[in-house]
């Protein structure tokens, strides 16, 4: 026999659980939010005629190194990836647009009469520092219009993130927007920025300095002081744009003064994805920049469909944040309706009388009678209890006696009146009384 016990190893399970840091529960009380932004963003994407993509979660990683680009934060520091059993890197999707591209291109939309416009609502995924609006899950509806070049329609889409934030109750925005230029252009404008910063290097925060080398351009937002300070003073790409861009970016203005959009030009947004050109812009409470809480964001980006094997196609689009959504219509006390109660209660008593509720509870939910009712309660005053807590305005009782005669007792829960009926008539006279009560 042996003299010491095997010691017990220590269970490998936390007691409790959390979910993962900076991702959360959307609870059923909140859902009332999201399903009137989800019913918003899908009337809203049917009247500008957008059609609904949804794509998988992963996707190849390489897809976004190359597509929202290697030297950008997303890349760099931001992406789940993981490598598969058999050997595959995969990434869940840090945003949409490569993803919607890449669904473009291989299911032959490309030979659908263009613009091709297509929208998702979705999770996306971003391993960043968490905070009130930034979670490393959060939710966006993407929009991407495919195929045309003409600047009227980065207005449209300007206009299009300004009418869903309004059919949500969101007022007081405004659009901050910049032209980046474009392959011709922004060589040109680069060159003027680093040599700009050259004398200037050793000031700048650690993550400017590499910035420096690999992506000028976001020298200009980043957000240290001492680094904003110095931006400041930056020549604006304004002034380095070729004509074409130039031209563009007018009639971008032009649009949306005719939409009476407000907007400010902002020299320093040059978003943190690398296909962006010309036109980018973003949708801010007016009250919210100090917060960097931009509700939406996009612009143009037509080298990106060239770049994942496609022909050169120009392309726009934008994505809004649905929890900054959900955020800002808790803050400014946006009043959703309430989704409408049940004003029945079906309660049942007795083996015989449980048994017979079961089928009444489908028939009463098939005639378009919204039941509730406690099928696992076995005391009447338990199940009087629920009735009165939720407010309904009739109680069914279905109690042995009742199942053995075929009968059913109403109960009018505000004056405290029963009747018995017959229970093949109980719907009949229920929605009669419904139509004359409530
Ligand atoms: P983005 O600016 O990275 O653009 O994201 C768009 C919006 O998604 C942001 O303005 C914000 O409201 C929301 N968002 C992004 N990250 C988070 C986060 N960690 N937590 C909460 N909300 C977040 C894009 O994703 C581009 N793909 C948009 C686009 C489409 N450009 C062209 N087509």
């Amino acid at each position: 026999m042996p003299s010491n016990p095997k010691p017990k190893p220590k269970p490998r399970y936390k007691k409790s659980f959390q979910a993962p840091k900076g991702m959360r529960d959307i609870l059923p009380e909140e859902q009332i939010y999201w399903d009137k932004i989800e019913q918003t963003i899908k009337n809203l994407a049917d009247a500008y005629g957008f059609k609904l993509i949804n794509t998988p979660i992963l996707e190849d990683s390489e897809l976004f190194i190359k597509g929202t680009g290697i030297y950008t934060d997303i890349v760099e520091k931001e992406m789940y990836s993981l490598r598969t059993k058999g050997g595959d890197k995969l990434s869940l999707r840090p945003e949409f647009t490569p993803a919607i591209i890449r669904a473009y291109l291989e299911n032959g939309l490309s030979s659908l009469p263009h613009p091709v416009k297509l929208y998702s609502i979705g999770p996306i995924f971003r391993y960043e520092r968490p905070q009130k609006g930034r979670y490393r899950q959060s939710y966006q509806a993407n929009f991407e219009i495919i195929g045309e070049k003409d600047p009227i329609l980065d207005a449209q889409l300007i206009q299009l993130s300004f009418s869903i934030n309004n059919a949500l109750g969101l007022k007081n925005l405004i659009t901050q927007i910049n032209s980046i230029g474009c392959t011709k252009c922004r060589p040109i404008y680069k060159k003027a920025i680093m040599s700009f910063y050259r004398k200037r290097k050793k000031e700048l925060c650690s993550n400017c300095q590499k910035r420096y080398q690999q992506n000028p351009l976001r020298l200009l937002d980043c957000k240290e002081k001492k680094c904003v300070q110095i931006a400041e003073q930056a020549p604006p790409i304004i002034d380095y744009l070729c004509e074409d861009c130039h031209n563009h970016f007018k009639n971008v203005l032009e649009y949306l003064d005719e939409l009476e959009i407000p907007y400010i030009l902002n020299s320093h947004l040059v978003r943190g994805l690398d296909y962006y050109n010309k036109t980018v812009f973003e949708i801010w409470p007016e009250d919210e920049e100090r917060r960097q809480i931009a509700l939406a964001g996009g612009g143009r980006y037509d080298k990106l469909v060239k770049l994942l094997g496609g022909k050169d196609t120009p392309a726009v689009g934008f994505a809004i944040g649905l929890d900054r959504a959900v955020n800002q219509m808790k803050e400014k006390g946006v009043k959703v309706p309430l989704k409408s109660r049940p004003l029945i209660f079906l309660a049942q008593l007795g083996d015989l009388g449980k048994k017979k509720s079961l089928k009444l509870f489908e028939d009463l939910r098939k005639a378009g009678l919204k039941t509730i009712s406690s099928l696992s309660q076995n005391t009447i005053t338990s199940q009087l209890k629920i009735a009165n807590r939720l407010q309904v305005r009739f109680t069914l009782i279905l109690g042995q006696k009742e199942a053995l005669d075929k009968t059913i007792i109403i109960k009018d829960m505000l004056s405290g009146s029963q009747e018995i009926i017959p229970l093949e008539k109980v719907i009949d006279r229920l929605k009669k009384k419904l139509k004359h009560k409530t």
